[in-house]
């Protein structure tokens, strides 16, 4: 059990903010044009994922045992059908897909702590940050080591149980990186072009908005709560009955949108006095950040410390990743956890080399949605986790009762949770579904179907 409701907080926060605010949100907002996709997911977080997020919890907490595990259990004891566990097997599956490209950019972080630290960054112009970035990504075994670096701290910390002591350095480091961004905001706003990045930012032109992006921004509303795939369940399994669950999801979708705002904020005035291109993909703020560090006073420290501290919330999300599949194989199995970690972490690992050479030996490798690591993120992020969120606001509204579900969330039967039980049972599911089916061409076919061919 979390030993309160404060402690569970930090875990769900340590998990929902990571890369996916600082690195992913900017470069995927940059690659889909900026305002119209900013919309798009925040409307995502808030009518999607929020509601999803406190589904994960409810469940979570009713089953109080693994994702697995627990969708069999609750779904037995409210359907009658062992079949829901499929939907946590599928989250399992998801994570292992994330954490194994995850891994590799965290690796980056921490290839960055050691330039900042030797002043790599010191008076580089966009060509100069452009040329490292490309250096580390083009040379395999070292980004390899990087991976299995990161690998190897989040097999130690899972392996040892309770993550305590990360809980509550997240209590510190969290805010520390809050502060860090603001600090930077001020850059941006006094060296940056400010005007230009906030104009970008939330100038929605909807005109320029495909049904691709829109798929984009859906999948990263759940990537970056880290909702869809069981993490949440897997920590709502410890939370006491007295804790408020619309309360603490709340207080960690504000936090979680907050950071990735604020990273946004950073990111694209640098991006624009650069003359750097938003749309440049995966590597945007390791190049923009250092730009910025290089010509700050006092850049080095704080370029230590920013790539620190990002280094420290991917670690704390990756455990979010990989605990479902080793809370399964050790209730499940019977294995310990060091072992049960161990064995996640080596597959994971494999997996996670064919994104570490889909920067290099197999950049040109490209099928459907592109390189290895591209078609491991959008496989994982822009289906697999809104399909399984999907599943899940089905569960929670309509295969759950009533009673079971408004004496989890404990808000009475009043407006606040009507407006849940209404965004679990039709909002959610109903958006999840209509984007799906428009960015798979779907819905164009039918249509060229009925305007006769
Ligand atoms: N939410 C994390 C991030 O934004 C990633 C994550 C996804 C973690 C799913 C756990 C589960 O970086």
């Amino acid at each position: 059990m979390w030993s309160s409701k404060l402690a569970f907080i930090l875990a769900v926060s340590g998990s929902a903010v990571g890369l996916g605010n600082v690195w992913k949100f900017p470069y995927i907002t940059g690659e889909n044009g900026g305002g119209a996709f900013v919309i798009v997911y925040l409307i995502c977080v808030f009518a999607i994922g929020l509601p999803i997020m406190m589904s994960e919890v409810l469940i979570g907490r009713r089953g109080r045992r693994n994702p697995i595990a627990t969708m069999r259990l609750v779904g037995e004891e409210e359907s009658g059908s062992s079949k829901w566990q499929l939907v946590g097997g599928m989250g399992v599956i998801g994570g292992f897909m994330i954490l194994s490209f995850y891994s590799v950019v965290a690796g980056w972080a921490l290839a960055y702590i050691f330039k900042s630290a030797t002043g790599a960054f010191t008076g580089t112009n966009a060509a100069e940050v452009g040329a490292i970035f490309d250096g580390l990504t083009a040379n395999w075994p070292v980004l390899l080591a990087w991976h299995t670096l990161f690998m190897a701290m989040t097999v130690f910390i899972v392996a040892r149980g309770v993550q305590r002591g990360l809980e509550q350095a997240v209590q510190i480091l969290m805010p520390a990186l809050g502060v860090l961004l603001v600090i930077l905001l001020f850059y941006s706003i006094s060296e940056g072009n400010f005007a230009e990045g906030v104009n970008y930012l939330f100038r929605a032109d909807f005109s320029k908005l495909t049904w691709d992006s829109v798929l984009v921004a859906l999948g990263h509303a759940f990537f970056t709560l880290s909702v869809g795939m069981g993490a949440v369940m897997a920590y709502g399994a410890y939370l006491p009955a007295s804790a408020s669950i619309p309360g603490t999801s709340v207080a960690v979708v504000f936090a979680d949108t907050g950071i990735a705002l604020l990273a946004g904020l950073v990111i694209f005035p640098i991006v624009f006095a650069n003359g750097l291109a938003p749309g440049e993909g995966p590597g945007l703020i390791f190049q923009a950040l250092p730009l910025a560090f290089g010509q700050m006073p006092g850049g080095v420290i704080f370029a230590t410390l920013f790539f620190l501290l990002l280094s420290f919330a991917a670690w704390t999300s990756s455990i979010g990743l990989i605990e479902p599949a080793v809370a399964w194989l050790v209730e499940r199995y019977e294995q310990s956890r060091v072992q049960a970690a161990s064995m996640v972490g080596a597959t994971v690992w494999v997996l996670g080399v064919g994104s570490v050479l889909s920067f290099n030996l197999l950049a040109d490798f490209k099928f459907w949605r592109g390189t290895i690591f591209d078609n491991l993120d959008h496989l994982a992020s822009n289906i697999m986790l809104p399909l399984g969120g999907l599943l899940i606001s089905v569960f929670a509204g309509w295969v759950m009762c009533r009673n079971s579900t408004s004496e989890e969330l404990d808000m009475g039967t009043g407006v606040a949770y009507s407006t849940w039980r209404f965004l679990a049972r039709f909002v959610a599911p109903i958006i999840v579904l209509v984007i799906f089916l428009n960015s798979s061409g779907f819905i164009g076919w039918v249509q060229g179907l009925s305007n006769g061919g």
